[in-house]
């Protein structure tokens, strides 16, 4: 596992134990127990995909229209939960049972009814409060920015701890802290094909089109490439150069180089250490902020923030982090604490929310996930062996891919830990959206990622998915692409 400390320091509800509080209440815990017993009973009988049920097809296709109605367009698959599922299998209210291998986009790192988090969610709701602000919280809401801190600050000088309820706000929050201490320098610096949120600000340092598409930009955004794994050692010393170019241009007018240090959207793109390592420094020389953005990496590779995994800490200014956790946070050192009154907000979240992420980080932390032998390793072990598999038994499936330079992309296979994408269909757009649709008919619930070429991408629930199952969601991987092939020729 990584090295965040077993013992969190005692700033909880346990402290309060001496009090009367409904948590602690033995008929209260008998009844939460009795719950989780009869929730298990009844996931239990969740094991394997199936189709809807055909007689709830007309009632669900009306709800899915009626939904499209409410929001002006359709979801991207039709999917209505039921509120039950046993793990990565998810049952939806059609009847069908599918694999989730996108969790919400990462979000249920347990996946669906684990009764570890039913219980935590329980004893957030028996809380006074269902919402948890900024200027009234309750003790055990502090146990989660304890175990962020105490973990970052192990090998960066992360000390302090903001937390908002999506990943778009603590961005948010990260871009005034590194403003107000460059004294407002108007620039910041990005990588190619980043995603950010969707703020009217986020959404312009975001690398893709159609998200500012209509909306006024005012927002300066240098774009710096992301590495290039085909040229190397080549690809560090042009960034740096480039970066320098930049410097020397806007000399002190950039607040921030925001890094996501394996790029989610853009298609799980990593990068060595020495790459990441030498840009860190060239902005810490010139005095530019490094804010690292791990809303989608956080958890998710050997150690639970990417940037310990890589050995950057000591570069990290401010870093934020979202999704797993349940709610979201902005961490930042002690010479970026901002002045008074620039940090605040309603909400943080949900007052379950703050318990299930509780939880979830802990079970994290102690239950072996990290380390190059833990959890996470393994069950990214199992992808790379199923879907190394599937290209060599199955070439028709993966025609070359070519990168935008025209160059071949020999690896149809990559990304780290729970962040898992494979390549098939030439890498093409328009083909991966009918893979993807097919697979969610199939069973298996993805999402595309990339910009060309693009990628299927998943995020399974690494807390409780079993790298055995790896097996059975490519059953079905492969079912789908023989079906897309096969409708394609139609
Ligand atoms: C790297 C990164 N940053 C920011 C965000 C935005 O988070 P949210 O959707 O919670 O606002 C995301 C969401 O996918 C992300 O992947």
């Amino acid at each position: 596992m990584g090295t965040m400390s077993a013992t969190t320091p005692v700033t909880r509800a346990e402290a309060l134990s001496h009090l009367p509080l409904p948590a602690a209440d033995p008929a209260i815990r008998a009844a939460i127990a009795d719950i989780v017993a009869r929730v298990s009973a009844l996931q239990s009988t969740i094991t394997q995909v199936l189709p809807p049920d055909a007689d709830r097809a007309g009632e669900v296709a009306a709800w899915h229209a009626r939904n499209a109605q409410l929001r002006g367009r359709a979801t991207l698959y039709p999917y209505v939960g039921a509120g039950l599922g046993n793990g990565s299998l998810v049952k939806l209210a059609d009847g069908s049972v599918k694999w989730d291998m996108i969790n919400g986009i990462g979000v249920h790192m347990f996946g669906h009814s684990d009764t570890r988090m039913i219980e935590a969610a329980l004893d957030g709701a028996l809380s006074d409060i269902c919402m948890t602000g900024h200027i009234q919280h309750n003790a055990d809401v502090l146990a989660i920015a304890e175990i962020l801190v105490t973990q970052a600050s192990r090998t960066s000088a992360l000390r302090h701890c903001f937390v908002a309820n999506s990943g778009c706000m603590v961005n948010e929050a990260a871009l005034k802290v590194c403003q107000q201490h460059t004294n407002a320098a108007p620039r910041v610096i990005a990588f190619e094909d980043c995603f950010m949120g969707r703020s009217t600000t986020m959404a312009q340092i975001g690398d893709t089109p159609a998200y500012r598409q209509g909306l006024a930009l005012n927002v300066l955004v240098d774009y710096m490439p992301f590495y290039d794994a085909l040229d190397g050692a080549v690809s560090t010393d042009r960034s740096v150069a480039q970066l320098r170019a930049l410097i020397a241009r806007y000399p002190k007018q950039h607040s921030c180089f925001v890094m996501e240090l394996i790029q989610g959207e853009g298609g799980f793109n990593v990068a060595p250490r020495s790459h990441l390592a030498a840009l860190m420094k060239t902005c810490r020389d010139a005095g530019i902020p490094v804010w690292v953005d791990e809303i989608q990496t956080f958890g998710r590779t050997t150690e639970p923030f990417a940037f310990e995994g890589l050995g950057l800490g000591e570069f990290v200014d401010v870093c934020t982090v979202g999704k797993m956790a349940q709610v979201c946070a902005c961490l930042f050192t002690e010479k970026f604490n901002p002045k008074p009154g620039l940090l605040a907000g309603t909400f943080m979240a949900s007052t379950s929310a703050f318990h299930v992420g509780r939880r979830a980080l802990e079970i994290m932390r102690d239950g072996g996930y990290y380390g190059k032998d833990g959890k996470v390793e393994r069950l990214h072990a199992a992808f790379r062996r199923e879907a190394d598999a599937l290209v060599s038994r199955r070439p028709e499936f993966f025609p070359a891919v070519r990168d935008p330079r025209g160059r071949l992309v020999e690896s149809l296979v990559g990304g780290v830990g729970g962040m898992m994408r494979f390549t098939p269909l030439g890498g093409s757009k328009e083909r991966i959206g009918r893979l993807l649709n097919v697979l969610f008919d199939e069973g298996v619930i993805a999402l595309g990622c990339g910009h060309g070429p693009f990628h299927v991408r998943f995020l399974p629930a690494i807390g409780v998915m079993e790298p055995a199952q790896m097996k059975a969601v490519f059953a079905v991987v492969e079912r789908s692409l023989a079906r897309t092939l096969a409708e394609e020729a139609n």
